[in-house]
Order: C-alpha cells, then sequence, then structure tokens
C-alpha cells in the first residue's frame, strides 16, 4: 500500500460530536447529518466528509456480507465492522446497531449486547428498532449507562411481520402506532429516533411532539437530520434501491471500469512496467550470477534484467 497524500495535509480539526452537540443542533434548527459505515475507509471518508453521526448499520448485511436481509448478521460480525469503522473516526458520534437477535430475549441480554458495542467496537451509543418490547430493553440499556437511539416505521429486521419492505404508517390507525412507538422511545429515554419510510404528513404529526433529534429515512424533510447507507449514497451496492435513496455518487461503475482496465493491462502485459518494479545493483546481479555458476559448474547468464 502506498502512504497517503494527505497525510501531512493541515485537516482543520473539529471537536468531536457529543450527544449534547446533537441536542444543540435541534434546538438550533441546524440539520444533522448521518450515514452509516462499516469499516475503516468508509469511516475516514465519513470523517474527511464532516458527517455528524456514523452508524454501523445491519444493512451491512446486506452490502458489505452479501446476505438477502440484515436478519442472519451476527453479532460478532457487526462487532467486527464497529471495531474497524472505530479504527477510522475521531469526530462523529458513533452508533453500533443492535442485529436481529441480539436484545429482544430479556433486558439482561440486551444490555450485555449493548455493553459489547462500547467495550470491544468502542461505540457511543447503540441503535435498536420498534417499539413495543424494545422500548423496555430501550429503557434497560440507558440505565445501564449507555446512550440508546431509537428506530420506527419501517423496521427491516421485523420487514416480514410488516409485510415486506414498504412504507409505514399510511393508514390513521397505523399512523397513531408508528406515533405512540416514537413517544415510548422518547420516554424512556432515547437520544434519538430514526423514522424510516413513513408518509412526510405523518412526520409533520409527529415532530411536534419530539424533544429529542429524529432522524430521518424516507420520512420526508421535517426531521432534525438524514440518514443514508453509505453503498446507496455513493452507488456501490447495485440491489434493489428504495424510493429514498438519492444516489450522489456512481463509485461502483466506476470501481468495475478501473479493475475491467487493470485486468485487460495484465492479460496484454502492459502492467507491470518499468516504474513499478525494484531494481538491484548490477555488481550485485554479476555476484549472484557468479554465486549461481559456482553452485552449477556452468556459467550462469539467465533470468535477471538490470
Ligand atoms: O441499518 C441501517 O443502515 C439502518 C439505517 C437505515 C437507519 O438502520
Amino acid at each position: 500500500m502506498s502512504s497517503s497524500p494527505r497525510a501531512n495535509a493541515p485537516v482543520a480539526k473539529r471537536k468531536a460530536v457529543t450527544l449534547s452537540t446533537l441536542a444543540a443542533k435541534k434546538a438550533l434548527g441546524e440539520p444533522i447529518a448521518m450515514v452509516t459505515a462499516y469499516d475503516y475507509p468508509s469511516a475516514q471518508v465519513a470523517e474527511e466528509a464532516g458527517v455528524d453521526v456514523v452508524l454501523v448499520g445491519d444493512s451491512g448485511a446486506m452490502t458489505v456480507l452479501g446476505y438477502p436481509s440484515t436478519v442472519p448478521v451476527t453479532l460478532d460480525e457487526l462487532l467486527m465492522l464497529a471495531a474497524a469503522t472505530r479504527r477510522g473516526l475521531t469526530t462523529p458520534f458513533l452508533v453500533g446497531d443492535l442485529p436481529f437477535g441480539s436484545y429482544e430475549v430479556s433486558d439482561e441480554q440486551a444490555i450485555t449486547t449493548a455493553q459489547r458495542f462500547v467495550k470491544e467496537a468502542g461505540c457511543d451509543a447503540v441503535k435498536l428498532e420498534r417499539g413495543g418490547t424494545s422500548v423496555a430493553r430501550a429503557r434497560a440499556i440507558i440505565g445501564a449507562g449507555i446512550p440508546v437511539m431509537g428506530h420506527v416505521g419501517l423496521t427491516p429486521q421485523t420487514a416480514t411481520s410488516l409485510g415486506g419492505y414498504r412504507s409505514q404508517g399510511r393508514t390513521a390507525e397505523r399512523g397513531l402506532d408508528v406515533m405512540h412507538d416514537a413517544l415510548a422511545l422518547q420516554e424512556a429515554g432515547c437520544f434519538a429516533v430514526v423514522f424510516e419510510a413513513i408518509p412526510s404528513p405523518l412526520t409533520d404529526l409527529i415532530m411536534p411532539r419530539m424533544q429529542v433529534p429524529v432522524i430521518g429515512i424516507g420520512a420526508g424533510p421535517a426531521t432534525d437530520g438524514q440518514v443514508l447507507v453509505f453503498h446507496d449514497l455513493l452507488g456501490i451496492y447495485d440491489g434493489h434501491a428504495a424510493r429514498f435513496v438519492k444516489r450522489y455518487a456512481s463509485v461502483r461503475d466506476q470501481m468495475v471500469a478501473g479493475v475491467t482496465a487493470y485486468t485487460e493491462d495484465v492479460r496484454a502485459r502492459r502492467y507491470p512496467e518499468a516504474e513499478h518494479g525494484y531494481t538491484m545493483a548490477p555488481d550485485e546481479v554479476e555476484r549472484l550470477q557468479g554465486m549461481l555458476a559456482e553452485q552449477t559448474g556452468e556459467p550462469f547468464t539467465g533470468g535477471f534484467s538490470l
């Protein structure tokens, strides 16, 4: 690997984002920018881009681990991704996503899992999905001293019971359910709540009741911040993109073009060129040729280019 050309560049020092920073942003009406990241380079990109919050989302199950949904990803897999992400960050607030099956059974299970995200991966907080029984889990984790971000609306871990990956809260009754979940998580002490794939008018109705920052993804413009999945916004993931995804780049196309050009160069012997190789002093080559000739009793000339 080559050393980064940015290594010595002066970087404007930003203050680390904390819970107070996020609360202050809400109070001041300053939008909060959040992205997912799952490894060291994507964390460095988020750092340099100046985002406020990084989520090691269980969406990484699909975008980087190739699972068909977020359900199969294990706690150990997400912890490994979270620890790598931590190593690439200094400024943004880091949230680890509790994977399906790692927190629902009991408060004890939820606290133990959350503690692993803090102790082993260096996360500042954790996120869990749904209202219902997750409200008690959120309260228990917060009681153990770990900040929790809630997540309502479309909750992918339980998408099957929601009728699939579709927007939620589109009838008055279901809209009320989403509102109750959000308010219950706020009341349990969550420092923020994600609203995913709910109608903008529903968000407009809930927002006046939310005292903690609300981060939207497909929830309209009224939330306090927005989150998008790194691989979606950069065009790295080629799976189905939800309606709310805006693509800001086509990185996958560029990656395929780059690797294709490399493959063609190798096959055409255009790579490597002289500048990519290491030299050896001519007298060392001669000495080695002499040593080899001595061993074999034959003059040795082949195999070296100076
Ligand atoms: O896993 C994830 O990326 C998420 C965000 C979409 C909020 O939960």
